[in-house]
């Protein structure tokens, strides 16, 4: 068994060796740019934590580990022109280091990339995983047009939420457990098990990154705070913000959605709501049962309990993290 620690090294050496050099840069250095500057590698680090729950052999799960973390951070291209995002992991975002068509097109070339690594994948369940990445993939895209629309939407219910950031973002936590679980020769049973754990830490995950939106620190999470906030992003934190607010709060709330405030005042206006409501604690709450879910999932996955450790402790540092 490797440790997490270990196979993250894996990760990035793995793909600081891939770097494109070749014509026309223009094209080739926005995808090195957002490749070079990391991020968390949570998902080719699912991929081959499930593989290495049913075999010693990780290598042979890496080249589509690395084909989902191209294919992530191609939506990470795309999303940050969505959401009008300037930085990222403390960087400028691509459309704002090159410009909009830049990131649209490099994002292209990376969704492409993606599918040569997993081309390259000799697994005998080529088909179904890759049949498991199409399916994410498309998921991913519904789940974004759901969180354009709510936007401008009045009034979005805690289950709409739930499903939109099921697609958006649980999915390929979920889809990285699979695939890695199928490489590595589980039964489909298993396979549907780590995909169901991964659902919902995929859930908390995103809660924790929409209370991050709103609470965390620049410095360590490397995007804008309070671009949800200036956006109108029906986070679950609004959602329960509109549920919770009584008269004053609430009128002031909605007209704080319904105006074209300065954002930094927008912020504050909003962030003081959500704290009077005690919107923290109540997303935290959120976080810690879906995570507690999530794990019932592993504890059913038949291997020993002790070779799950790893896959555990990562749930529980996904739920503490800062970035
Ligand atoms: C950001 O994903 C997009 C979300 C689904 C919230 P990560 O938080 O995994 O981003 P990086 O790759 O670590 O930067
Ligand atoms: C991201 O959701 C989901 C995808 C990129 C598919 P967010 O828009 O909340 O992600 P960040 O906060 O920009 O990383
Ligand atoms: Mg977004
Ligand atoms: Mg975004
Ligand atoms: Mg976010």
């Amino acid at each position: 068994m490797y440790t997490l620690k270990e196979l993250q090294e894996l990760i990035s050496q793995e793909i600081s060796n891939q770097k494109i050099g070749r014509e026309p840069y223009t094209l080739y250095d926005p995808i090195n740019y957002a490749l070079a500057a990391g991020g968390k590698r949570i998902r080719p680090a699912l991929v081959l934590l499930a593989c290495n729950l049913f075999s010693e052999d990780v290598h042979q799960a890496i080249l589509p580990a690395i084909g989902l973390e191209i294919f992530h951070n191609f939506t990470l291209l795309h999303d940050d022109i969505m959401d009008h995002a300037d930085i990222r992991r403390g960087n400028p975002t691509v459309h704002k280091k090159w410009n909009e068509n830049t990131a649209i097109l490099s994002g292209d070339a990376m969704f492409i990339k993606a599918y040569d690594y997993f081309l390259d994948c000799e697994s005998p369940n080529f088909r179904e995983i890759l049949k498991v990445f199409n399916q994410t993939a498309l998921e991913v895209c519904e789940g974004q047009q759901y969180d354009m629309e709510f936007e401008d939407r009045d009034a979005v219910s805690e289950e709409e939420y739930i499903r939109m950031i099921e697609l958006k973002t649980s999915v390929l936590l979920a889809g990285a457990l699979k695939i890695g679980a199928l490489i590595g020769g589980a039964s489909s049973q298993d396979a549907d098990l780590l995909y169901e754990f991964g659902r919902n830490i995929g859930l908390a995950f995103q809660l924790q990154d929409d209370y991050l939106d709103v609470y965390g620190d620049v410095a360590v999470f490397g995007k804008q705070i309070g671009g949800d906030i200036v956006a109108n992003k029906k986070t679950f934190m609004l959602i329960k913000a509109l549920q919770l607010a009584k008269e004053n709060d609430l009128n002031k709330l909605n007209s704080l959605l319904d105006n074209d405030l300065e954002k930094s005042k927008k912020i504050e206006s909003v962030t003081e709501i959500y704290n009077k409501l005690k919107i923290k604690e109540i997303v935290q709450k959120e976080i810690y049962s879906y995570t507690e879910r999530a794990l019932k999932y592993l504890d059913q996955v038949s291997v020993e309990n002790t070779n799950k450790v790893e896959l555990k402790n990562l749930a529980e540092k996904l739920i503490n993290r800062a970035s």
